[in-house]
Parts: C-alpha cells; structure tokens; sequence
C-alpha cells in the first residue's frame, strides 16, 4: 500500500507451468486503463537515475519484465519507494506524480504501458514547478 492515492502495486497473475511462466496484459482488466502506448527501457547504465518528471494527464503501469529497479514516487506530500523485482508486479502510477527510477540491476528491462500517445507538452520537468502546482491543488 502507498500513501499516494495515485500510485498502487498491481499483483499481476502468472500462468506457469512445467513449460515456463506468461502473464497477460489487458487495458480495463489487470490494467485499468485503455492503452495507447508501451514502450521499454533496457540497456541502463550503472548508477545512473531516470524519469525526473511528471504527467498532467497520462496514467502508466511500469513492471520490470527482466531484472529488478527501484521507482521513488513523490505526490507533493508523500514519498515513497518502491522496489520492482518481479515480472509479476506492475506498479500503476496516475496523475501528477513526481517518479525516479533509479538501481537498475544489470539487464533489468522496464516495461511501461501508458494510457497516452507521446506528448512533451504533457511532462512537468521542473521539480519546483511540480510542487507549486500541487501544493496549489491541495
Ligand atoms: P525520456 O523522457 O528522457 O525517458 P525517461 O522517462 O526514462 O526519463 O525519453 C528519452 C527519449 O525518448 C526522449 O528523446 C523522448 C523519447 N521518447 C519518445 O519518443 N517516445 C516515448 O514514448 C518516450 C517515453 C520517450
């Protein structure tokens, strides 16, 4: 459980046999939003963080489909850190809500499901500005 409201770990099903393990995706099911978009990040570098920002409007559920990495979530408020180390988590993160991902493990892959196509416009880059805003909100 986190004190964001707008953030929630998603326990997803694994379908494992003697043949190996899948989990399915599906927008509205385990997924609760309609998805627009995926896109994955790989290749990461030791020590070295990424995200710094915020989304107005997108919606997105991360999982680390290979490997482990840490996400630090920040509603303005409340802080918290959330350790994916399994494929079968996905941690859901709504609107406005700062996130970093951070401690890659070697070969981790980050799979990222968002509820929207890709719009720059649509990222609060400026931690600053990010915490007027929802101080602003409160
Ligand atoms: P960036 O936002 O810096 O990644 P992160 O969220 O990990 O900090 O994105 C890296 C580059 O990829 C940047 O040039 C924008 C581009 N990009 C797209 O073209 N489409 C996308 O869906 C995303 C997420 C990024």
């Amino acid at each position: 459980m986190s004190k964001i409201v707008e953030v929630k770990l998603i326990k997803l099903k694994v379908f494992g046999d003697a043949r190996g393990s899948l989990v399915s995706l599906e927008q509205y099911k385990n997924i609760p939003f309609s998805i627009k978009r995926v896109y994955y990040i790989f290749d990461t570098k030791k020590d070295v963080a990424r995200g710094f920002h915020a989304h107005k409007n997108l919606e997105q559920v991360l999982i680390c489909v290979n490997g482990s990495c840490k996400i630090k979530v920040d509603d303005g408020k409340n802080v918290d850190i959330f350790d994916l180390l399994s494929p079968n988590a996905g941690l859901y993160i709504g609107t406005m809500v700062w996130r970093e991902m951070f401690d890659f493990s070697q070969g981790c892959v980050l799979l990222v499901l968002a509820s929207q196509y890709y719009d720059p416009k649509e990222y609060i880059k400026d931690y600053d500005r990010f915490k007027v805003v929802t101080s602003n909100e409160k």
